[in-house]
């Protein structure tokens, strides 16, 4: 779910839709706004896409208003229905309020509210936090006052908005075990759920931390916590270009997101890398520390889990630490063994995947030093991390990530070698070597980008596939793991990776004449026995019939015997070539689905940001 507030002097309405678009990434099945005009609470709100909503307020719009608050939500207590949509209305129409989270104990209250004569419209968890906080509001006659009273009373996790139309100028939110942040103008101030939700508007933000209320007016923004004393909220300049966020010429996000690869990677570099070496700044994580450290857990999830994956080879080759790497849902409920030697690196492009921040909130409860990896600057899992490394990718819009991935990637490569810097498992000529190279990513990026019109051939040709598998060995494995992943997730094609050394464990069962593999092929140059082991799986299901499509470097002429097509990348070292190789199973993910005519952006029964657990 996503949600917007605003107070200032814009089109009230205009600012939550564009605010809600935003965040439409977020997966929702319903959506919502209320202004105050005129001294009254006017709202609207509509099953199904944002569009269902626009196109009521074009046939019968809202005031403009000068306050408002807009919600997208995606259902838990009842359907996505008109009804159940937010906002909800308490003290008899005169205050509105929206909510992302779970009300957990809101049937008790219900109960107690239906009994002291509320009526109830809906039947949301919602609704109940709405009459609660309408009667407090009677009581106090002060938004800020009732809702300090009301969080008080909801068990479960929450952030709410409220407007009331007896505090015109004024918009309160409040946030337990979920996402707010401010954004701050001049002249207006917004809230969201995400800086996406306003980082059209302005770039300075700052985020809520646990159990915080806010008010804005269009003056400012005041901060305390749930006890009500004041607090200082600590603001940051959010980096990303607001037009970053708009698909521009685009055919979809997904593609846009694609052709940013090269600026996202630069991005990660930049002010990074010095002279021939890394510099990072790691706050807690101290040289002491990273010393001191036995032991790594890297925790994601999707296609975040598989550049994990990546950063662990890369992590162990340099520096010399036993590292491992786990679907954070599965880390969490297993009792995992953890330390105060115990680094636990979480990577999520969002910042806001359930399942990813239990896990940091696990291995922090169990002593072990965390940090994050992150893309979206504000967001929960880092401010609830030891420390931060931001990937600096730029927004990423598209369910199916692509971009951050490659970002995540140079992320771990980073940590990496400043963790072997710090150790003294790497000299410095074998920095500065792969220093070197990592500045011509970018660039070699933009060549793979420029050769793409065989794959999209190769796309259209295979429309009518119906599953493809994907191979590789050592860092080459995850890059299949991604590239599985990708075409499912956008064309519904079955697909598989499987590390190469397995598939004479069971895989090749699955190979018949015609069945497609791709094969992600390290450079002969640098891994020759790799080479030579991949190649002897090649051939070995050739022999079976697949039709063979290999992901090679430019100078490879030893692979050419064994392929029917060969999709090439520049040469660079190993455990840079996932960045590479990626990209071309990206676009055949993309190219396929389009030519299947399906919605690259939000494929069917996904969301980007995956907030339940
Ligand atoms: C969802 C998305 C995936 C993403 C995963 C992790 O499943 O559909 O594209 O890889 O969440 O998201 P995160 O924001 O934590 O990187």
């Amino acid at each position: 779910c996503g949600i917007v507030g605003y107070t200032g002097e814009r089109n009230t309405v205009e600012v939550l839709l564009e605010g809600l678009s935003r965040l439409e990434y977020r997966g929702y099945d319903s959506a919502g706004i209320a202004v105050v005009a005129d001294d009254a609470v006017a709202s609207r709100k509509r099953g199904g896409k944002l569009k269902v909503l626009r196109e009521s307020l074009e046939s019968a719009p809202l005031p403009e208003g000068s306050i408002g608050i807009g919600h997208t939500r995606w259902a838990t207590h009842g359907g996505p229905t008109d009804q159940n949509a937010h906002p909800h209305l308490g003290d008899e129409g005169r205050l509105a309020l929206i909510h992302n989270g779970i009300i957990e104990n809101f049937a008790a209250l219900r109960a107690e509210l239906e009994a002291a004569g509320e009526a109830f419209e809906s039947e949301t968890d919602t609704e109940a936090a709405a009459k609660l906080l309408g009667r407090a509001f009677r009581e106090t006659g002060d938004l800020t006052s009732a809702m300090l009273q009301v969080v008080g009373r909801l068990e479960g996790q929450f952030t709410l908005l409220a407007v009331h139309q007896e505090q015109p100028g004024v918009v309160v939110g409040a946030a337990h075990n979920s996402p707010l942040l401010v954004g701050f103008g001049e002249g207006e101030q917004f809230l969201g759920s995400d800086v996406s939700a306003f980082v059209k508007y302005t770039a300075s933000a700052a985020a809520l931390d646990n159990d915080q209320v806010a008010t804005i007016t269009p003056e400012g923004a005041s901060v305390v916590d749930f006890s009500g004393a004041p607090v200082e909220p600590k603001r940051f300049e959010v980096d990303w270009d607001a037009s970053a966020a708009d698909k521009g010429g685009w055919t979809s996000f997904m593609a846009k997101e694609v052709s940013e690869g090269p600026e996202a990677v630069a991005n990660t570099l930049r002010g990074r890398l010095v002279d021939d070496s890394v510099a990072l700044e790691l706050g807690a994580l101290d040289d002491a520390v990273l010393r001191d450290l036995d032991r790594i857990v890297i925790v994601a999830c999707g296609t975040a889990a598989y550049s994990g994956l990546v950063g662990k080879y890369a992590i162990e080759t340099w520096a010399r630490i036993p590292v491992e790497v786990d679907l954070a849902h599965e880390f969490r409920y297993r009792d995992p063994v953890l330390t105060p030697r115990t680094l636990v690196i979480s990577i999520s492009q969002s910042g806001e995947t359930m399942d990813t921040k239990m896990a940091v909130q696990h291995a922090r409860a169990q002593g072990a030093r965390t940090l994050s990896i992150c893309n979206t600057q504000g967001s929960t899992i880092p401010r609830e991390s030891d420390a931060v490394l931001y990937t600096h990718a730029g927004p990423e819009v598209a369910v199916a990530s692509t971009k951050a991935f490659l970002a995540q990637v140079i992320g771990q490569l980073l940590f990496g070698l400043h963790l072997a810097k710090v150790r003294g498992t790497i000299d410095d000529a074998a920095i500065a070597e792969v220093v070197g190279e990592l500045r011509e990513l970018p660039d070699e990026l933009r060549q793979v980008l420029a050769e793409q019109d065989p794959i999209k051939e190769l796309a259209h040709w295979m429309s009518d596939t119906r599953s493809v598998l994907f191979l590789g060995r050592n860092v080459g494995y995850p890059v299949a793991l991604e590239g599985a992943l990708k075409l499912k997730e956008i064309s519904y094609i079955h697909a598989e990776g499987f590390a190469g050394g397995e598939l004479k464990h069971g895989p090749i069962a699955l190979i018949e004449p015609g069945q497609v593999v791709f094969v992600v092929v390290p450079s002969p140059r640098h891994e020759p026995l790799l080479h030579s082991k991949i190649v002897s799986n090649i051939q070995e299901i050739r022999a079976r019939g697949a039709r063979v499509i290999v992901v090679a470097e430019a100078g490879d002429a030893a692979v050419l015997p064994y392929a029917d097509i060969v999709l090439r990348v520049p040469l660079t070292l190993p455990m840079l070539e996932p960045v590479l190789q990626v990209v071309p199973l990206h676009i055949f993910a993309l190219e396929l689905a389009t030519a299947k005519g399906l919605d690259v952006d939000q494929p069917r029964n996904l969301a980007k940001s995956v907030t339940v657990e």
